[in-house]
């Protein structure tokens, strides 16, 4: 506490610190956030992941070598850079170090060294995994339709955070005796809503102190950590949004969305930063869309261009190895995710996918009985029914993987481009036409 009190009396509360850039996922995720973060992680001192557990995947993709993050923020790769998991993350143990040492064996060498990660983060557990495959068979049975999760424990974890059961990083690394006390409790709740539930308790607790003290040299208290960052000396700091805005639990196509704020104010929430403290946001957006799971999909295309683009795109989940659904750029969507986080620049991603397409559609506006809607509908029954008016380009079928710069795109892509940046009325500052670091072209 004294550091604290030190810290905060040599600095006026009026310095305003560094700024942080934020990356966000404009669609329903899977938009090449990684990628992105990759590409600006290079110059950065700290990467932040702020919500959202290993339900996420991102993938980046460094001298030919693939690497797929699900917990670790995307800037683990950069040597010269911390990587911190912030509070507002739930984190499932066995995962985070099967993730590391996967990525050891690639070669990613001392990611532990380079890892920070907050005491107020909230822990998934085993069970909360179990609960979310017997949640999914429980609402086929009773709705005849699930959400589609990517069953690692994620709306469970959040539950017992909300419902003020959920069990911290501090907790485990605290005394040991209370936290498993209150992890029996836990067990005990869900075992009482999930008769079938079964828990091997000293199993689990014996295997949670065992990771207890591989994670306690990387726990920090975030928000002082974070405090410092901001108000040291300049600083690149960056943070790595998850899932993306239509999956997000307040703004998301509800309830087919994931159960963490996925929008801007989760960058705040999930890491202690005050909102002057952020600069740039950052969306990010397929130059088509896709959507793992179930839930109204109003641009999708049920035909030979969905599967074009599937097959094209390698539209296969990181997580899950699901095919994702695909279909029309969505602009709706992309309008009302900017209206939420107040994007100050768009990556557009794999325009390559669309170079061997006749004629491309973008969706700009929702009608609802023939009359145009201006704002994006909450019920999922209105979106469901909701008809698409669609703009068409011409495709400009060449090759554009190997484009570098805004000229060495065809006049068609270019305009396409062009108009979808107006449509937002958000600049468009990289197009990306490739997987790899250097296939992203850059606007400004
Ligand atoms: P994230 O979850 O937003 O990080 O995105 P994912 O990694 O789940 O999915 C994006 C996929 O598209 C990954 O396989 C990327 O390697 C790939 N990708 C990203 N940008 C581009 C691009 O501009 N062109 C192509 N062809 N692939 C890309
Ligand atoms: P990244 O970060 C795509 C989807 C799931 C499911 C719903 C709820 O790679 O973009 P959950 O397991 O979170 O309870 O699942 O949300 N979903 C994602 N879809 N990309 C993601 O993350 C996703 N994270 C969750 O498919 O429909
Ligand atoms: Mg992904």
């Amino acid at each position: 506490m004294e550091d604290v009190e030190v810290f905060c009396e040599k600095r006026p509360r009026n310095d305003a610190g560094n700024k942080v850039t934020v990356v966000l996922g404009a669609q329903w995720g899977d938009e090449g956030k990684g990628k992105v973060v990759d590409l600006l992680a290079t110059e950065a001192d700290i990467v932040c992941r702020c919500q959202g557990g290993n339900n996420a995947g991102h993938t980046v993709v460094v001298d030919g070598k693939e690497y797929d993050f699900h917990l670790l923020p995307s800037g683990i790769i950069n040597p010269k850079s911390i990587s911190l998991i912030g509070n507002g993350v739930v984190i499932h143990l066995p995962g985070l170090f099967e993730e590391g040492d996967k990525n050891d064996k690639k070669g990613l060498k001392g990611w532990e060294k380079r890892l920070i990660v907050s005491d107020r983060a909230h822990l998934v557990f085993d069970f909360h995994q179990v609960v979310d495959g017997l949640q999914e068979t429980e609402r086929q049975a009773q709705e005849g339709k699930n959400i589609g999760t990517t069953k690692k424990g994620i709306g469970p974890a959040y539950s017992s955070k909300a419902s003020r059961t959920g069990l911290r990083v501090c907790d485990l690394l605290g005394d040991f005796k209370d936290f498993s006390t209150r992890f029996k409790n836990l067990v005990q709740q869900y075992q009482s809503m999930y008769p079938s539930l079964t828990v091997d308790v000293e199993d689990q607790l014996k295997k949670l102190k065992e990771f207890a003290e591989r994670l306690r040299p990387m726990v920090r208290d975030g928000v002082y950590y974070m405090y410092e960052a901001l108000h040291g000396p300049p600083k690149k700091i960056l943070v790595e949004g998850a899932n993306a805005a239509l999956l997000d639990i307040d703004f998301g196509t509800y309830p087919f969305v994931t159960s963490s704020n996925c929008t801007v104010g989760g960058a705040c929430t999930g890491l202690g930063i005050p909102p002057m403290n952020i600069g740039d946001v950052f969306g990010v957006a397929k130059a088509y869309t896709t959507r793992v799971g179930i839930g109204a999909f109003p641009t999708e295309q049920l035909n030979a261009i969905g599967e074009l683009l599937q097959t094209r795109g390698h539209e296969v989940g990181v997580t899950t190895g699901r095919k994702r659904r695909c279909g029309w750029l969505d602009l709706v969507i992309v309008r009302y995710a900017h209206m939420i986080n107040g994007f100050t620049a768009i990556a557009l991603t794999k325009l390559d996918i669309l170079d061997v397409l006749d004629e491309i559609k973008v969706g700009v506006a929702y009608k609802l009985n023939g009359k145009r809607i201006p704002h994006f509908p909450a019920n999922m029954d209105v979106l469901q029914k909701v008809e698409v008016e669609y703009e068409t380009f011409p495709g400009w079928k060449t090759d554009t993987s190997a484009a570098r710069k805004w000229n060495d795109l065809p006049v068609k892509a270019q305009n396409y481009i062009r108009f979808i940046e107006n449509h937002i009325g958000v600049p468009i500052k990289w197009v990306g036409v490739g997987k790899s670091r250097e296939c992203m072209i850059q606007m400004f």
